[in-house]
């Protein structure tokens, strides 16, 4: 290294202590995970907020995308985004750790297209067939990343559980114009191999805690959950589990078999589904999925809750449950933010 080459800036974590080198140019969510520290995260875009922490000492910048995630609030208290910011020289971060995931390697793997179903005329299911004799190493929740030409890549939960070693399953939703989801849905052929990267993300299933289960999906957000839930049945983890799902109409419930199986496995499992554009003689709840979860419960300080889908309804929804009293560690999410097709940083 030259004497005038930028020098790697010290992070250390509080209340851990730990310490670990940032490259100049490298996010601090990049640093930490490349050194085998995990801090929370989810999108890696700077719009869903799971990364924030407190910077107690030292200055960062925001070369790549701005911070849109932090409020005026959150900017005054020192929160920054690891997932975008830079150190500029020596930092002290207060964040948390998440052990669980720290050990996982993230492999960069192909897999085959085994199979290709429709779910609903815009949600498909697709199997991918992992390579004889390599397994995924993952908690149930975790997402993965689609490896596309020119350095693109697009986040899907899995929604299969680590038991099922062979195969990987998605859900993907169509978007109208969507690079990827476009592909699915027109010109994606068994056999194809896809690339892809995993597992990632601090979204899984917590099962050592004692607290009753809130899940909420909007959408294709019912994949982790449903991964999740599976996980918690094979281990016998029978706490209570109310499952909120958001769609438009009764015709979005992909899996109401599955669902009822569930039910009739789990001694006390609930299952509400919420309908945004409900069908004549639908007698059950309508709106937004996470009022109808709030209408239902007053506070939230006793639960450990799980969240994933649409930007809206998890940005939305994480103000109002923190606002009822769920801590920030009992409180999980994944947003389902569109990826940004900037050359990928934070978690690469
Ligand atoms: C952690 C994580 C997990 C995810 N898990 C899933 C999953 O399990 N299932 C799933 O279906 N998706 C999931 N997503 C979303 C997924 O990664 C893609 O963003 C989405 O499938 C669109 O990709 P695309 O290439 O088809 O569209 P793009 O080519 O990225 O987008 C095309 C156009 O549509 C807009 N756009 C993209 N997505 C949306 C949207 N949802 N609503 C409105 N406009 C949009 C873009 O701004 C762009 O203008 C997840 C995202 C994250 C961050
Ligand atoms: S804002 Fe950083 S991971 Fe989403």
């Amino acid at each position: 290294m030259s004497a005038h080459a930028p020098k790697p800036a010290t992070v250390t974590l509080s209340p851990s202590h730990r310490a670990f080198d940032a490259q100049p140019d490298e996010t601090l969510l990049a640093a930490a995970l490349r050194q085998g520290v995990m801090l929370p995260y989810s999108c890696k875009n700077g719009t869903c907020a799971s990364c924030k922490c407190r910077l107690v000492e030292g200055r960062v910048r925001y070369p790549f995308n701005p911070p849109d995630a932090l409020g005026a609030d959150d900017v005054a208290d020192g929160q920054v985004l690891a997932c975008q910011a830079v150190a500029d020289g020596p930092v002290v971060l207060e964040a948390r750790e998440i052990e669980q995931v720290a050990d996982l390697p993230v492999r960069m793997m192909p897999a085959r297209v085994e199979s290709i179903e429709d779910l609903t005329p815009d949600v498909r299911r697709l199997r991918l067939k992992l390579p004889r004799g390599q397994r995924l190493q993952f908690l149930a929740g975790q997402y993965i990343d689609i490896l596309l030409p020119g350095g693109k890549r697009r986040a899907f939960s899995i929604a299969s559980t680590p038991a099922e070693t062979d195969f990987i399953e998605l859900h993907v939703k169509y978007v109208d114009g969507g690079g990827f989801t476009g592909h699915v849905f027109d010109g994606m052929q068994v056999g194809e191999i896809v690339r892809f990267e995993g597992p990632l993300g601090t979204f899984f299933v917590r099962l050592g805690s004692p607290r009753p289960i809130l899940m909420m999906g909007g959408g294709t957000g019912f994949a982790p959950l449903k991964a999740m839930i599976e996980d918690l049945l094979a281990a016998g983890d029978d706490r209570p589990i109310t499952l909120y799902w958001g769609v438009r109409t009764e015709a979005d419930l992909y899996a109401k078999a599955l669902i009822d199986e569930i039910a009739e496995r789990h001694h006390d499992f609930r299952f509400v589904p919420v309908l945004s554009e409900p069908d004549a003689g639908w007698d059950g709840r309508t709106g937004f999925v996470h009022e109808a979860l709030l209408a239902d419960h007053r506070n939230l300080t006793a639960y450990e809750i799980y969240m994933s889908g649409p930007p809206a309804m998890v940005h939305g929804a994480r103000t109002a449950f923190l606002e009822r009293g769920v801590s920030e560690d009992h409180l999980h999410y994944d947003s389902f933010d569109f990826a940004p097709d900037v050359p990928p940083q934070a978690g690469a």
